[in-house]
């Protein structure tokens, strides 16, 4: 039945209900919030098959709400669907609007479509469902700070919330580069706050940095805010706005210079980074802070606002005579007592008029204000111990979270901030870290997904980005942890995608595309290709021509015994679908021998092992995130390889990372040695001269020699040196694929 996210309990029957355009629908109550559901339902019908059912309360509808004050979810709803009409059981309007997601999805695909696409009468697939959600707060998050997103845009990103089951909306409105809520009291921060003059171009670290030269901005009028509450309330989506302090503070500080530390003026950010300038915790700056906060919270009816709280640089407080003065004052102990005084201040003006505060988990630096809720970014660890100490958290760490890193390894993949988040990565997304003690569990209230926009400058790349993703977020906070399935998740998916079609929106299709994975077997490698996508046909080549269906037809893994360069592409019905997929296997004289490391990756990139670095299969040239490449810390690199026996060698290759952005860079050196007993080893060539302009250095060393045993050793680059990103800081070395030819 494909439906997303998974039903704690579902049965399909064989019949089906035949929904005519004269049913009606029954509502158990006639209130507002009832109402809703059934408007919800009707607007669907009204888009995507041109009419509306009617609505009565007489129980006798074709397609039945009925109150079932027995269940003790709130959210939960029970579905029956026969041949006689659909009966949609819930405690409350809220859960019967779950119950409509559900019973949309057993209709066509169509349904979703944006205009007429669907004919009465509709067929809705007969089925048996019971469900409840497994967290309260299942959340998105959206940046717009970064990039605007305009008023359809942001009624869209939560029309496919409410479709996924989703019920909180955490809106980031203000930031460095944009302010982006209109507050009537200070004109000025959308006046001149939500416009900058320029954006950088490509990614930030890139040096030089380079400018577009082009005036960036927009904000929404309270009439605007109002709008979209509306909206999402119709959707059951409570919105969390989000007023960043005291960092990401700068548009607002180049709006009113007297909130900020310094005795200047600024400009609206322009590129992407945490910025110094910061909110400077004088009296006159709270007082702004309650007025902004008190209009916001006069808007927006949620019980939560987001304070920020991430990222405040206090190099600012630090050298600032007020902000040392008011530290003795208060007995703190130092500036990130400073940012606790800070938020303290602020959280009691949110509690004073009954409001809840969260704040990102620095928050905890210093010590946490009394009531917060804390939402933990940076890994689990400030979640834990929030929790631990008996505060609410929510789970949105970086390494399954964060939905602006990339997808795919694929090289065509459009420009993202980093890192490497696939899938099925977010789809082992566990909320409860296992070292939480069992009697803490309940102050986990969920998970989210973050959307930082700096690298998505559109709404399509904003889709593209979101979903499918998102998809697997919504089943990871919404269905049972024990049916947590990827397999069964990538089938389903496959009948959501067309729903992702009908509604019209960009959702990445690197599922669907043939992932390839090389295995090391005994001095040769084996490749496997797959598609999630069931119904694809696989076709590939070894001689880098592009795969058609003439091609081989993939039927199961192979054996690659000769260096070959793979392509791979997934077909149905005869055309092919998103990218081609490649790989080179170099078969060399190391693959399958032995290696030994004199030194030791760092743990977090050591996770494929020594021997991936002679197993004849290269990492990505894109990302140092596989299993491929060895990341080095602090540290040169050597590493003996035993041939096993004598043997001529004639060149040394080696692969090397170049990602400054990253603080990985390329090594200073690259020398040989070799050796017949392993204790005595001649010097055998070196290179010290290791470029690129591409993300992978590929130095070779030609040789004549002869031996059992081959040392590499490569000299690290060292210290970063200032104006180079990550200056003052040892720089990162990732080793790949180490050839003997
Ligand atoms: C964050 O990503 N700075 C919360």
């Amino acid at each position: 039945m494909s439906i997303i996210p998974l039903p704690h309990r579902s049965v399909k029957t064989d019949n089906t209900f035949s929904l005519n355009q004269d049913a009606a629908i029954s509502l158990p109550v006639d209130s507002p919030e009832w109402q809703r559901v059934a408007n919800y339902l009707n607007d669907r019908l009204k888009t995507a098959a041109a009419s509306r059912l009617s609505v009565n309360f007489d129980g006798e509808g074709d397609i039945n709400f009925l109150q079932d004050t027995g269940l003790d979810n709130e959210e939960a709803y029970r579905i029956i669907v026969d041949s006689e009409g659909a009966s949609i059981f819930a405690k409350t309007p809220h859960g019967a609007f779950y119950g409509v997601q559900t019973l949309l999805q057993l209709m066509p695909a169509e349904i979703f479509s944006m205009q007429k696409n669907l004919d009465f009468p509709i067929e809705i697939q007969g089925a048996e469902i019971e469900d409840m959600p497994r967290f309260t707060y299942r959340g998105l998050h959206l940046d717009v700070g970064r990039h605007f997103f305009g008023m359809a845009d942001i009624k869209q990103f939560i029309d496919l919330m409410a479709i996924h089951k989703y019920n909180k909306f955490h809106w980031h409105l203000t930031e460095d580069q944009g302010w982006r809520i209109e507050i009537k009291q200070y004109p000025k921060l959308t006046e001149i706050g939500a416009f900058r003059k320029e954006t950088v171009i490509g990614h930030a670290n890139n040096r030089p940095e380079k400018y577009d030269g082009k005036p960036y901005g927009g904000f929404y009028t309270q009439q605007d805010i109002k709008e979209v509450i509306a909206y999402a309330t119709e959707r059951f989506i409570t919105i969390i706005p989000e007023i960043e302090l005291p960092g990401h503070a700068q548009a607002a500080i180049a709006a009113y210079p007297e909130l900020g530390c310094l005795d200047d003026t600024l400009d609206v950010g322009t590129t992407w980074g945490v910025s110094e300038n910061v909110f400077c915790p004088k009296e006159e700056t709270f007082e702004f802070l309650e007025n902004v906060l008190n209009e916001v919270m006069d808007l927006f009816p949620g019980e939560y606002l987001h304070i920020g709280g991430d990222e405040c640089p206090k190099k600012q407080w630090e050298e600032n005579a007020y902000c040392q003065a008011l530290i003795k004052r208060e007995g703190l102990k130092d500036e990130h007592g400073l940012q606790s005084y800070f938020i303290r201040r602020i959280e009691k003006m949110l509690n004073a008029r009954g409001k809840r505060l969260i704040g990102w988990d620095e928050i905890l630096e210093g010590g946490l204000a009394p009531n917060a809720t804390v939402m933990s970014w940076r890994g689990v660890e400030g979640g834990i111990e929030a929790a631990s100490a008996g505060h609410d958290v929510i789970m949105t760490p970086t390494s399954h979270c964060y939905l602006d890193y990339y997808q795919s390894l694929h090289p065509d993949e459009p420009l993202a901030i980093g890192g490497y988040l696939p899938l099925e990565k977010v789809y082992s997304f566990e909320p409860i870290p296992e070292a939480l003690p069992q009697d803490k569990h309940h102050h986990v209230l969920g998970g989210q997904a973050n959307v930082w926009t700096e690298y998505i400058p559109t709404a399509s790349h904003l889709q593209y980005m979101t979903y499918p993703r998102a998809a697997a977020l919504a089943e990871v906070v919404w269905s049972d942890k024990s049916q947590r399935d990827f397999y069964n998740f990538s089938q389903r998916l496959t009948g959501h995608f067309k729903r992702y079609n009908a509604y019209g929106i960009n959702a990445a299709e690197s599922f669907f595309e043939v992932q390839g994975t090389l295995v090391p077997e005994n001095g040769q490698v084996r490749v496997s290709l797959q598609s999630p996508d069931p119904n694809a046909r696989i076709h590939y080549t070894l001689d880098g021509s592009p795969p058609s269906l003439q091609s081989m037809k993939y039927a199961a893994p192979f054996i690659v015994s000769e260096s070959s360069e793979i392509k791979a592409a997934a077909f149905e019905a005869g055309s092919s679908k998103g990218r081609i997929w490649s790989n080179t296997v170099t078969i060399h004289k190391a693959v399958g021998k032995d290696i030994m490391l004199t030194t030791q990756p760092a743990e977090k990139y050591g996770w494929g092992g020594k021997a991936s670095i002679i197993n004849g299969i290269y990492g990505s040239n894109e990302h140092y995130g596989d299993k491929e490449w060895l990341g080095f810390s602090g540290k040169d690199f050597e590493a003996v390889i035993d041939l096993g026996e004598e043997t001529v060698i004639e060149k040394i290759a080696c692969r090397f990372f170049n990602q400054n952005g990253s603080w990985i860079y390329l090594p200073k050196k690259m020398s040989v040695f070799t050796s017949n007993d392993g204790k005595t080893f001649e010097f055998a060539g070196m290179v010290d001269d290791i470029q690129t302009t591409t993300k992978v250095a590929a130095p070779h060393i030609s040789l004549n020699a002869q031996g059992r045993y081959v040392k590499v050793a490569v000299a690290r680059f060292g210290i970063i040196p200032e104006n180079l990103p990550g200056a003052s800081h040892e720089a990162w070395l990732f080793v790949g694929e180490l050839e003997v030819h």
